[in-house]
């Protein structure tokens, strides 16, 4: 054995193998894949949920109970979302698009629209976008880019209270959107599960959608999840590292 013997070679050969004979690539993101941005994960012990209860910042009755303490969350997010890059992970999967154009897609938990800033173009926010806010009088949508919006910001068009156009815990999935991400899970060859704990649905349920279709599943993470059970392949480490080094094993 040498020095530089990596343990996990066989498993990113068999990954890049399963994706060379695939038409067809989705992929589930989650915060993990933005960590290295310097976005922090929710579920870490220095995590968005450590010191917020969930049910304060992230539902409906919390906004309704305290609107000012959820957009002071949600601005605290979207300007430290500003001052970050996308990483080597999101041009990754950028890279990724490009060889495989219309058959492929990620379906992403993320709300930092790191994604979109790194070029990839088919992307599922499946929970919503920190850039954009929804009036609940007129229910207009509109990107507001990531500056602070003050504790109770109105709507320009109808005065009415401006809310984060972000999908909170007890809401469903917007419907177009998670439709044509679980269309791409129940279509492709190779589902990547990446930087996600897998444990909130329904967005996990396009890891089994996928593999009941018949797709090689590759995990991405720092450690094993809820998904690894259902995990063809795991890639354990930094999504920063893992995913280019996939992608350079395609070449
Ligand atoms: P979590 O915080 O639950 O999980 C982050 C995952 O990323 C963990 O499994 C980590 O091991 C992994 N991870 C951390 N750093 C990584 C790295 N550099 N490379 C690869 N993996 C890494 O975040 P999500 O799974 O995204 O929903 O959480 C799902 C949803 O729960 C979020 O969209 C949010 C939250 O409640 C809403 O707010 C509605």
């Amino acid at each position: 054995m040498t020095a530089d013997h990596d343990d996990r070679e066989p498993d990113f050969a068999r990954a890049a193998e399963a994706l060379k004979w695939a038409t067809k690539v989705a992929v589930l993101t989650g915060a993990g894949v933005s960590a290295e941005s310097g976005v922090p994960t929710f579920r870490a012990s220095d995590g968005l949920w450590e010191g917020h209860r969930i049910e304060d910042v992230a539902t409906p009755m919390g906004f309704e109970a305290n609107p000012e303490l959820v957009w002071r969350f949600y601005n605290g997010r979207r300007v430290n979302v500003a001052k970050v890059n996308p990483n080597p992970g999101h041009h990754a999967l950028v890279k990724l698009e490009q060889r495989y154009g219309d058959g492929f897609a990620i379906a992403t938990q993320n709300v930092d629209g790191l994604h979109q800033r790194a070029g990839s173009k088919t992307v599922f926010e499946v929970h919503g976008s920190l850039h954009r806010t929804r009036c609940i009088n007129c229910e207009k949508v509109e990107d507001r880019g990531l500056e602070d919006l003050g504790n109770r910001p109105l709507c320009p068009h109808c005065g009415g209270f401006l809310r984060p156009d972000i999908v909170w815990f007890h809401e469903p999935l917007p419907e177009d959107i998670w439709m044509r991400a679980m269309v791409a899970a129940e279509e492709c060859d190779v589902f990547l599960v990446v930087g996600t704990s897998a444990v909130v649905y329904p967005a996990a349920s396009v890891i089994p959608i996928a593999k009941a279709n018949g797709a090689t599943v590759v995990e991405c993470n720092l450690t094993r999840t809820d998904a690894s059970h259902a995990a063809d392949v795991g890639l354990y480490g930094p999504s920063g590292q893992t995913l280019p080094k996939l992608l350079a094993k395609l070449s």
